[in-house]
């Protein structure tokens, strides 16, 4: 079968590899029908991820159709058409049994922190993605959600990652009624957070990142402010100016750690990799919310430190929520939102590639070409 081939930062490209087998009785063996490219690769991608290994495959947004399923398995069957969430997840650990699906403690051999995901690094379990024309899905019991007839297959597959990643951005806000709530990052992720802050009663929403093509997607997508961190001078200022030097209410942490922003940490964070990405959004975040706020945080960091003022987290009083999306806990709402048109999640999708021009999709998202904001891929062997 093709599927993505990682061989080294900013060197991916597609291969023949063996197809995928049932290695045990609760696996399912899916065809990909969509993946897509989220800026979660982007730090594999540019080899900021430690033990990324060559000749894994990437991608941890996809939906598919049923091919096989191992002995145990009973939630679904051949054919069943189904969106499968990013967190590989046992259902029966006392992480999942919490509904924290993203912290799942037996689906990573190293799971002190992140659980498992599909096509990410050996620090999540080393699994094979569905950037490919097949891929296993381990636990296929737990977490594969068969689409609802009549939805369009790319909100199925938004619905696996950036969705849910959005809301539960503004979820772990607390955001009450007429909040203020400033989003950091207007990729799909802060763009959906933005448009979900509205869904917990906030009463204005501003979104900041550098890249005017996608701040301009942002005010219409998402109906907010948006105002670019290279025009108004100290970011955290022109926040607490906004806000009658009190600072927002909520910030959302929608970046991680390619932040751009401040040499200090791109150099440290990016560069010379001497922490675990560089912390320019999440300062801010920090920085700009009022004392007593919340600071919720979606964008990835690595597993060891970063340069974060703990020190204003404590004088203020601020409250930090974060985590990996716990996908299928929000899967029922979520739908929901969807068939009821109050989300649109398709109209995120820019570019459509064919699974063969990966390298290209990932270029295009790297760089910011061609007004990218979310890239699918198609395999041929897709079949819809
Ligand atoms: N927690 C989760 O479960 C989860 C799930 C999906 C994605 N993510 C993470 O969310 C983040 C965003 O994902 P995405 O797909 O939207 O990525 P993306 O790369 O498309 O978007 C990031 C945006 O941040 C902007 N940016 C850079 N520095 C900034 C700064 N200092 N302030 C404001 N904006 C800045 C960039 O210009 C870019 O538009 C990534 O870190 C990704 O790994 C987390
Ligand atoms: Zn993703
Ligand atoms: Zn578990």
């Amino acid at each position: 079968m093709l599927a993505m081939e990682y061989r080294g930062p900013k060197r991916v490209r597609v291969v023949q590899k063996p197809m995928p087998e049932i290695l045990h009785p609760e696996d399912a063996i899916v065809r990909v029908t969509r993946s897509c490219i989220c800026g979660s690769d982007l730090h594999l991608y540019n080899g900021n991820v430690p033990d990324t290994r060559v000749g894994q495959t990437f991608g941890h947004e996809f939906t598919g159709v049923v091919e096989e399923i191992g002995s145990e398995v009973t939630k679904l069957k051949v054919g069943d058409n189904v969106l499968v969430p990013f967190n590989i997840a046992c259902g029966k650990c006392i992480f999942c049994k919490q509904g924290l699906f993203g912290n799942c403690h037996e689906a990573a051999p190293q799971a002190t922190a992140a659980g498992g995901f599909f096509g990410y690094s050996h620090i999540t379990g080393g699994y094979n993605g569905g950037q490919a024309e097949y891929v296993r899905v381990p636990y296929a019991n737990v977490s594969p959600t068969v689409i609802p007839p009549g939805m369009d297959i790319e909100d199925a597959v938004l619905l696996t990652d950036v969705v849910p990643t959005g809301y539960q951005a503004a979820e772990m806000g607390g955001i009450q009624t007429g909040d203020t709530v400033v989003v950091f990052g207007a990729g799909p992720v802060g763009i959906m957070a933005a448009r979900c802050a509205w869904l917990f009663g906030a009463g204005r929403v501003i979104i900041i990142d550098k890249e005017d093509y996608r701040l301009e997607f942002a005010r219409n997508y998402s109906k907010c402010e948006a105002y670019n961190f290279q025009e108004i001078g100290d970011p955290v200022l022109f926040i607490k100016k906004q806000t009658d030097w009190i600072g927002a209410d909520v910030c959302i942490d929608a970046v991680g750690a390619e932040a751009a922003g401040n040499a200090l940490q791109t150099i440290t964070g990016r560069k010379t990799l001497l922490q675990a990405g560089s912390a320019t959004a999440v300062h801010w975040a920090i920085n700009a919310v009022r004392k007593g706020g919340v600071v919720s945080i979606v964008g990835v960091y690595g597993p060891t430190d970063n340069l974060v003022p703990i020190g204003n987290v404590l004088n203020k009083g601020i409250t930090i929520r974060a985590n990996q999306t716990a996908v299928k806990r929000h899967l029922p709402r979520l739908i929901e939102h969807v068939q009821n048109g109050v989300l649109n999640p398709k109209g995120l999708i820019t570019h459509r590639l064919a699974l063969e021009d990966v390298a290209d999709g990932y270029r295009m998202f790297s760089a910011k070409l061609d007004n990218c904001i979310k890239t699918v891929l198609i395999p041929a062997t897709a079949g819809i």
